[in-house]
């Protein structure tokens, strides 16, 4: 992360009290530490908590968005380097950055010209990508207040988040509501849950939007980093980057990372899928034994630090997306990220499943709960 406006000091937490009590405050890892981090427009507090492991590795989650704020993960040497992009305070998130480290809601990724129908009923959503809806609308689940509780297990420390989405918001039935817990255990990975229940049929595919970049320093790009992904196939998208229903193989195309293979190394290839990108903005069609198993989807490593981060997900799909669209402007208070410094690995459902009946189900129905499991594994090779 880098640094803004507020000085680390600034962000001393107190420690939580029950956790305190339970024997884990005075800064001995593991432990939860809540800290100010700024306000919404309308005046809501926003909260950070500091999550520590025994390593001392730390992640740090605001309640705006139930973002990903930063990620300190040890190199091959032991140093400690913020492995995702963020800010400061809350102020940049507030001036309008592309998702950076947030839980996307009601609905990750795009829904073709923002409708769709359930049960016969043609529901209208915000169109705020082009001709269609990303990312839950014009106020998804990334531009909301969460409420927070942090706990502690033998695994490691842990935050709840859970935001209750009015029916009819962003043009979505049913009152949904959404929880997702992040935990990081002792053993040096994080594991992001989702669950939610609803009060009319709708439609959910949560996802966490993190931007990563294993050097642990956001001026270099992510074109050197190693990319594995477990799929055969991917899904062709039409130039507004919405899926044509295709499933088509990767063998032979730039979009084969079945073993380890540079981003960079065919980024810029002569292929109409890349040019509509422009670059690797797809979802891949990950391989399961079954539906819903929690299987390895990706494993990202940068050869010069010697991070390795190894993603397991419960999902169907892997939105890879190569940070295309950053376009280094200041945003907020100044921080500038350049193009391509930062990669999204985004497990999820298929993009506009309501409108693509051959793809696994987006649809969510009261008395039933939405479960998602992701696992960011992070380790070291020589
Ligand atoms: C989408 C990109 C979009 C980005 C915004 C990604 O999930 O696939 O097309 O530009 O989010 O940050």
């Amino acid at each position: 992360m880098l640094m803004t406006g507020i000085s680390r000091a600034g962000l001393a937490g107190i420690a939580l009290s029950a956790l305190a009590a339970a024997g884990f405050a005075g800064g001995t890892p593991p432990h939860v530490q809540r800290a100010p981090f700024g306000h919404t427009p309308e005046g809501q507090s926003v909260d950070i908590f500091t999550l520590t492991n025994k390593s001392g590795v730390e992640v740090r989650i605001m309640t705006f968005g139930a973002t990903l704020v930063s990620l300190k993960v040890p190199d091959r040497n032991g140093h400690m380097g913020d492995v995702v992009l963020g800010f400061d305070s809350v102020d940049p998130y507030l001036a309008g950055v592309p998702y950076y480290g947030a839980t996307i809601g009601r609905y990750g990724n795009r829904i073709a010209s923002g409708s769709f129908v359930l049960d016969g009923v043609t529901y209208q959503l915000p169109k705020n990508n082009g001709p269609n809806s990303l990312h839950g609308g014009d106020k998804g689940f990334d531009k909301r207040l969460w409420s927070a509780k942090p706990f502690e297990t033998k695994l490691g420390p842990g935050l709840r988040l859970t935001y209750v989405s009015a029916d009819g918001e962003e043009g979505y039935p049913g009152q949904l509501t959404a929880q997702v817990t992040y935990q990081l255990h002792n053993d040096n990975s994080l594991s992001i849950d989702y669950k939610a229940t609803t009060t009319k049929p709708t439609v959910v595919n949560l996802t966490n939007h993190t931007y990563f970049n294993l050097t642990g320093d956001p001026q270099h790009d992510i074109l050197g980093h190693l990319l594995t992904i477990d799929a055969d196939k991917f899904t062709p998208v039409d130039s507004t980057l919405i899926p044509t229903g295709e499933l088509a193989a990767v063998a032979g195309t730039p979009f084969d990372f079945r073993k380890p293979t540079a981003i960079g190394a065919h980024i810029d290839a002569d292929n109409e899928q890349i040019r509509f990108g422009p670059g690797y903005d797809h979802n891949w069609v990950l391989v399961k034994p079954k539906p819903g198993a929690m299987t390895t989807a990706a494993v990202l490593s940068d050869p010069e630090s010697g991070r390795v981060m190894e993603i397991r997900t419960t999902e169907p799909g892997l939105q890879f997306y190569s940070g295309n669209f950053m376009d280094g402007k200041p945003s907020g208070q100044g921080t500038v990220y350049n193009h391509r410094t930062g990669l999204c690995l985004e497990t999820q459902h298929f993009p506009d499943s309501p409108n693509r009946p051959s793809f696994p189900s987006t649809v969510l129905r009261p008395g039933h709960t939405y479960a998602s499991h992701t696992v960011l594994i992070f380790r070291t090779t020589k």
